[in-house]
């Protein structure tokens, strides 16, 4: 097929990109986001700082843009994200009361997802709440520190209740490498979840790489998460200098998964990334097709 997304889904798949809502008016961009992108992820317009900005005062017009667009373009929609320590209000970030900001968090996943309903395919329900390093623990956040270990389970019982029909995710970075830490972290969380009956349908692997690409056990990263009966998707991806062989790498890794069903970029072209100094992505700034546009429509 002539197009990422035609591509992929000669597999199956789906290829996505993150989209901004302010972007959509730039016809070259969205010119591109409608030839080749099957699946949108809103970049900012679903975090908490733009969804509630003030405690209970919902603002779903910028995600609503993107919604909107991707249905009228047959695209299907990842909601990104429901819980983070990041792009949150102070007013989150300051609550010190236990049954406050469960009530708080609970209110906010229920409200956004019903907002939503029926039209975004899979969640991001809880987005990085593992810490970088050796500890393999929960990373220091309001949540962590107020709710304790349990509020991971506690938003994704309450993200099914909202929307049954959603796929519920968690997504993070840093957990491609099978030996890390942070990545047997989140391995044991997810199976105990999965043996508990926790309700988790899938995991993100953001996949921001250095340019050399993911590491080299990836796919064994991917394959050993599925096996425990997970969906796994590719939800972020760029790679510095966007080496042709690097982004192969990456897509093969999913491509050789049976259940790795999709592949999202951040960002379509080079000036759109929030890592644009590295030129990460696969059109450069004038919308052409880089070298390593070709590699990966090869590897899908
Ligand atoms: C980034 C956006 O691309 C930027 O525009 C924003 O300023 C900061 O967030 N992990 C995530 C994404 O889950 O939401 C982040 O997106 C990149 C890292």
């Amino acid at each position: 097929a002539s197009t990422l997304g035609a591509q992929a889904a000669q597999s199956g798949r789906y290829f996505g990109t993150a989209v901004a809502a302010g972007k959509l008016g730039d016809g070259t961009y969205s010119t591109i986001l409608d030839r080749e992108f099957t699946m949108v992820t809103p970049e900012n317009e679903m975090k908490w700082d733009t969804t509630e900005r003030s405690r209970g005062s919902f603002n779903f017009a910028p995600a609503d843009q993107i919604v909107s667009h991707a249905t009228a373009h047959g695209q299907r929609v990842r909601g990104h994200t429901l819980v983070w320590h990041s792009q949150l209000p102070s007013w989150v970030s300051g609550i010190t009361d236990a049954n406050t900001l469960r009530t708080v968090m609970n209110n906010h996943i229920t409200t956004v997802m019903n907002h939503f309903k029926g039209k975004v395919y899979a969640w991001d329900v809880v987005n990085e709440a593992f810490a970088d390093g050796g500890s393999g623990q929960h990373r220091s956040s309001v949540f962590q520190n107020v709710l304790g270990d349990g509020f991971i389970e506690q938003a994704f019982r309450t993200a099914r209740s909202a929307d049954p029909s959603a796929k519920l995710c968690y997504n993070d970075y840093n957990i491609e490498n099978w030996t890390d830490a942070k990545t047997q972290g989140v391995y044991r969380m997810v199976r105990d979840f999965r043996s508990r009956g926790v309700p988790i349908d899938c995991v993100g692997f953001q996949s921001h790489f250095g340019s050399s690409g993911p590491p080299s056990s990836f796919q064994t990263t991917l394959a050993n998460f599925a096996a425990l009966g997970v969906d796994v998707q590719i939800t972020e991806l760029d790679i510095a200098q966007a080496s042709p062989t690097a982004y192969a790498n990456a897509v093969k890794a999913c491509r050789n998964v049976p259940h790795c069903t999709g592949i999202t970029v951040w960002g379509i072209r080079d000036s759109d990334s929030w890592r644009s100094g590295e030129n990460p992505l696969l059109f450069d700034g004038s919308g052409n097709k880089k070298a390593a546009y070709g590699s990966v429509l090869s590897a899908l």
